[in-house]
């Protein structure tokens, strides 16, 4: 059997990893400045990590969610304190779309509406209702598609406020990235955010918070809404959640209310998982990681940004966005085969995506800074050599 061919994939095979660097099996370093989309937050193979899920292993890995785990409250009353929503209660479940999918069921429950409005450029994962709040036709399937999905311009208050007054007491959920990532890190106005909220709460509608990449500390805040002073009422999170492992979550304001069967799953919130939670929240509080990703994003953005080429830095935290005046494929290929460095592309053809581990260093970071200046100096250098010719 083959695989399912569904990845363009760059022929590099990593077989080891350790803090922000990864080796191929030939056994070439490569710096990691992408986190494999955002996933690695406390880096790779962190010994805290690898101690926790090691002697979870030696215990129990799995039992199904009609008897006790313990450590399921244990993840819930950390993530409660260190982001600051301990009113709030916690759905476990594997991914970020099955995050965002719950949300939008509980919201659909909680007011008995269908309606769901989202953002241009906005990505909230590949499974049913999901996909149909992505903006994204190609990944968007006949079976996915609803008259239910009403799409508006990101950051445009008037659209927003016409949508509402034309779907009247319709209107379930407004679905929203803290940064929209897939896009190109755009990032929400207060004027915008602040009028979502007022709207959700007039209409009765449910502000739902995509912080699945945006979230655990990537933006210099634990979630990059909290630069706002708003309380969404359902968080989605997964990625830096689990540092790879896999596991998603659904916080949930107290206005909710719980009953039996109302939602499932049956790995969701597993020890294994639980556990590589709870070690990813200890590391990020211990070695006061949030406070690193503003500090060392700062820097690269300082450092970098009299480069030739940069047209705008978007930037909360080490979640980077470099906006060059052409394509960035190129540079992006540059600094991977030529200075082993991952980084990431993104929906605007133009924007470079940097998600770094949040314990990078600041010597790391200058490995990344000297390669992009040698790439994007070499830009125009090829240009006359061609110009020349
Ligand atoms: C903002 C956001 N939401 C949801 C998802 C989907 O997460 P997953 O791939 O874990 O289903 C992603 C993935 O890139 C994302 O960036």
């Amino acid at each position: 059997m083959n695989l399912f061919n569904v990845y363009p994939l760059f022929n590099i095979n990593p077989v080891k990893a350790q803090g922000s660097f990864l080796w191929d099996e030939n056994g070439q370093q490569y710096l990691d400045f992408y986190g494999g989309h955002a996933v690695i937050s406390i880096g790779h193979n962190h010994p805290h990590y690898v101690e926790r899920l090691k002697n979870q292993l030696e215990k129990i890995s799995f039992y199904s969610n009609s008897v006790e785990n313990k450590i399921q409250q244990e993840l819930a009353e950390k993530l409660g304190l260190l982001s600051g929503y301990e009113d709030y209660s916690l759905f476990l479940c594997n991914s970020g779309a099955e995050a965002n999918e719950n949300a939008l069921k509980l919201a659909s429950f909680h007011n008995g509406k269908k309606k769901v409005v989202y953002f241009s450029e906005a990505f909230h994962g590949r499974t049913s209702a999901a996909v149909a709040v992505t903006d994204n036709t190609k990944i968007v399937a006949p079976v996915n598609e609803s008259e239910n999905f009403i799409k508006c311009e990101f950051n445009n208050s008037e659209e927003l406020e016409k949508i509402f007054a034309e779907n009247q007491n319709e209107i379930s959920a407004v679905i929203v990235e803290g940064i929209q990532g897939v896009g190109g890190i755009n990032l929400l106005t207060e004027d915008f955010i602040l009028k979502i909220e007022k709207l959700c709460k007039e209409n009765n509608s449910i502000l739902i918070l995509d912080e699945v990449q945006s979230g655990y500390g990537r933006s210099g805040k634990f979630f990059a809404h909290q630069e706002f002073d708003i309380k969404p009422d359902l968080i989605t999170v997964a990625k830096g959640m689990g540092n790879g492992f896999p596991i998603g979550g659904v916080l949930i304001s107290p206005k909710f209310e719980a009953s039996y069967g109302l939602l499932g799953t049956t790995f969701g919130g597993n020890h294994l998982a639980c556990v590589a939670g709870l070690a990813v929240l200890e590391v990020i509080e211990k070695e006061n990681l949030i406070q690193n990703s503003e500090k060392i994003g700062a820097y690269i953005e300082e450092k970098i940004k009299h480069f030739p080429h940069i047209k705008n830095i978007k930037r909360r935290g080490l979640m980077i966005g470099i906006e060059l005046d052409q394509a960035c494929a190129d540079v992006r290929k540059a600094l991977l085969f030529e200075h082993f460095i991952f980084t990431g592309n993104a929906n605007d053809k133009n924007v470079l995506r940097i998600l770094p581990a949040l314990n990078i260093s600041e010597k790391e970071s200058d490995l990344f800074i000297n390669a992009l200046e040698k790439t994007l100096k070499s830009i125009d250098a090829k240009k006359e050599i061609i110009e020349f010719k």
